[in-house]
């Protein structure tokens, strides 16, 4: 597929596909043909693509954007479904479900673990690429994208309307706003705006019965859950609306890069100490990497302003930077993403249109927030762990600012819950070129290596990740079953308080568990039962004090409220089971990282009875727990 009209190419072959997959029906299991007759059923006119057609392979690969899952082991789907509308979608969900099959949902297929359209049990591929309109009202500053378009395209859009609107998403113009939005979003104007998913408003969704909900008949908890929850859990987005942000005329880029001989060291623990501090127009990232033996930092900045006022800027609060005129280029925001992805910021802007992926290699990669500078001896450490790579390898790690409007979000407002504690977050990276099992293992037991190597200097209890950098090593499913004790591993990682919310959410709407994926939100119904009763209180540690963090009302929904001081709705506690509770907690946290005492006062008997253990971080069951506890 060479260009966004290829999507047009693939609708003229559907009708002849569709015959051919019929009549290969010899050849497809009973589970596909049932699924096909099924889908025409439906309509008649929904493109889809079975292995063994002139087609398959190609738009199978035509996002793959990390070639780990290019590979001829790597599992395929039964038939890959490219819908042309909504109701097209509607009838995959339909179907799928009906003949039991896995639905994995791709928009732009850059998911880091290749979740979009692999799959540990057999599973169907819906396709967003022909679902990818973006329509911009400049009037009500807002636009309607649907899933399937790329950041490139709504960054495009939006300029082709307008120079003074832009939007905060990602820098790399083929990510997928299906996955990209529903996981969070950074880019270069997170400082000044927050992420891609603070700032949407409304949105279509197709839930597991094959409805289209929007923002009024889906209800604001499960909007909240698609803002940041991650992509796969709570159904197929098939378009969101999104709010425009102010842009001024004139932006201003710099990179300037130093070796480490040149002082990296002492700018690098300049900048971890202001980045998050500066005014939110500033934007700062810094890259560190191996080039050959030589260690390299570069500093990428964009600036809502002119080059006059961001060289005063820069001369007041980092000026050991150096700084100069020459080393920055002023430009529309629309060539600052050219600028950030890559392209020359004077070329032609519809390559922002081109989803031919470029650059794609192996990869891997793993993240961290951080609450604290790293001193100047783990800044020596990390370059040692670069230092010592094999030379085959391009060991990486960006450091993003955090700070701004980022920091004044409530960490609940949405899923993405990385805040206000954190000054920056970290992406380790390792990339090579060479195929095989061999240079695959090598580079990934490096970064491993490496990110054990960082585990005092960054976030604990959790230790903090973003689910947009999905890293399957933090725990996974097979065939998207994890119990909530199991999720927890990565759902409080990604989510932290949030996760259960998400949980709560996720077993009101979908509680058959239809969307998932090896690192889905589960529904609850394990080991550690959370009903959506007015019953159950959260109690949780905080400086030593065992507080009630929540409570659940019997609406289902949310009130955040301190149910010490509450008379009506809270569970009331009074100073005995506090006591258990904080015996029991102790007992607890030498085994376990960063325990959560769940409270069941359901009965009339007192809470030490009803008081159950929910473990986070730990793979471990309700037994485990009760048993290392003896409750
Ligand atoms: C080269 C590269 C650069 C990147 N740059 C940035 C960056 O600057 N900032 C940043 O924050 N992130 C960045 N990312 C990470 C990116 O945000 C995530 O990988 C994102 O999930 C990709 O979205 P997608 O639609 O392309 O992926 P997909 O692989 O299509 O989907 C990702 C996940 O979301 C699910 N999903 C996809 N579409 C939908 C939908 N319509 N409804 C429900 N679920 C859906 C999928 O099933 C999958 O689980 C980058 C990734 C790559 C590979
Ligand atoms: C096709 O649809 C009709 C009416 O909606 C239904 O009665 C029939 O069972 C369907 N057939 C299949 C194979 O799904
Ligand atoms: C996967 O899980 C679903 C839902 O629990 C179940 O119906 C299906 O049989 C499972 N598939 C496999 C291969 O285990
Ligand atoms: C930077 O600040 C110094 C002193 O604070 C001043 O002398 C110099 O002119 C400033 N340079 C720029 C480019 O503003
Ligand atoms: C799209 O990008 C690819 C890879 O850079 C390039 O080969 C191709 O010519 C581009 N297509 C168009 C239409 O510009
Ligand atoms: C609370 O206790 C009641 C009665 O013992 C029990 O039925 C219920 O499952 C418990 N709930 C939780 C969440 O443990």
């Amino acid at each position: 597929m060479e260009t966004p009209k290829s999507s047009t190419l693939f609708s003229q072959f559907y009708v002849l596909l569709v015959v051919f997959s019929i009549s290969c029906s010899a050849s497809s299991s009973p589970v596909q043909d049932n699924f096909v007759l099924c889908l025409n059923n439906q309509s008649s006119k929904i493109p889809f693509y079975a292995p063994n057609t002139p087609l398959y392979s190609t738009i199978l690969q035509s996002s793959i954007k990390n070639l780990r899952f290019l590979s001829s082991t790597t599992p395929k789907p039964q038939l890959i479904v490219t819908p042309l509308d909504d109701s097209h979608v509607q009838a995959s969900v339909i179907c799928c479900r009906k003949h039991g099959l896995q639905l994995k949902v791709r928009s732009g297929g850059h998911d880091y673990e290749g979740l979009s359209y692999t799959s540990d049990v057999p599973f169907i591929v819906v396709d967003l690429v022909n679902i990818g309109s973006v329509d911009v009202n400049v009037e009500e500053g807002s636009a309607w994208v649907q899933a399937g378009a790329t950041l490139g395209e709504v960054y495009y859009k939006i300029a082709e309307k307008s120079r003074t609107y832009g939007f905060p998403g990602g820098t790399c113009h083929t990510v997928g706003v299906g996955g990209h939005f529903s996981g969070g979003g950074y880019g270069t104007l997170a400082r000044k705006f927050g992420l891609a998913a603070d700032n949407i408003i409304d949105a279509r969704l197709v839930n597991a019965n094959g409805e289209i909900l929007d923002r009024k008949s889906m209800g604001e908890d499960l909007f909240w859950a698609i803002r940041g929850g991650g992509g796969g859990s709570f159904g197929v987005v098939v378009a969101w609306k999104i709010k425009l942000v102010p842009v001024p005329q004139t932006v201003t880029v710099s990179m300037v890069s130093r070796f480490l001989e040149q002082g990296a060291n002492a700018l690098v623990l300049k900048w971890q100490s202001i980045a998050h501090t500066l005014p939110k127009e500033l934007f700062i990232r810094v890259q560190l990497c191996r080039v050959d033996t030589r260690m390299r930092v570069t500093f990428q900045t964009m600036y809502l302003g002119t080059t006059d006022q961001l060289l005063k800027e820069v001369n007041q609060s980092f000026p050991e930077l150096g700084l100069t005129s020459s080393d920055c280029a002023e430009m529309s925001w629309i060539q600052s993403i050219l600028s950030f992805d890559d392209f020359p910021k004077d070329g032609a802007l519809d390559v922002l249109l081109n989803r031919t992926q470029t650059l794609t290699r192996f990869f891997k990669a793993k993240s961290d927030f951080v609450k604290e500078p790293f001193s100047e001896t783990i800044l020596r450490g990390i370059w040692k762990q670069f230092y010592d790579a094999d030379e085959a390898m391009q060991p990486m790690m960006f450091l993003s600012p955090y700070g701004g409007r980022l920091s004044e979000i409530g960490e609940s407002e949405i899923p993405f819950p990385h805040r206000k504690e954190y000054i920056n977050e970290v992406q380790h990276l390792a990339w090579w070129d060479k195929e095989g099992i061999e240079a695959s293992n090598k580079n990934i037991d490096w970064l491993r290596r490496f990110y054990g190597y960082m585990t005092p200097y960054v976030s604990q209890s959790p230790r903090a990740s973003y689910i947009n950098y999905r890293d399957l090593d933090l725990g996974h499913s097979s065939n998207g079953t994890a119990t909530y004790a199991q999720a927890s591993a990565w759902g409080v990682k990604y989510f932290n308080n949030n996760f259960e919310k998400l949980v709560q959410v996720k077993s009101k709407f979908d509680p058959d568990n239809f969307f998932r994926n090896e690192q889905s939100i589960p529904v609850n119904g394990g080991e550690v039962p959370i009903e959506l009763l007015n019953n159950i209180g959260v109690l949780h540690f905080e400086r030593g004090e065992l507080e009630v963090s929540r409570s659940f009302t019997d609406t289902g929904n949310w009130n955040y409220y301190d149910a010490l001081r509450s008379e009506k709705r809270g569970p009331k506690l009074e100073a005995t089971h506090l006591e258990k509770a904080k015996e029991l907690y102790t007992k607890c946290s030498a085994r376990l990282i960063n325990p959560t005492l769940v409270l069941n006062h359901s009965t009339s008997n007192a809470y030490s009875e009803g008081i159950t253990l929910l473990t986070k971080n730990l793979h471990l069951s309700m037994m485990d727990c009760k048993f290392i506890c003896s409750f």
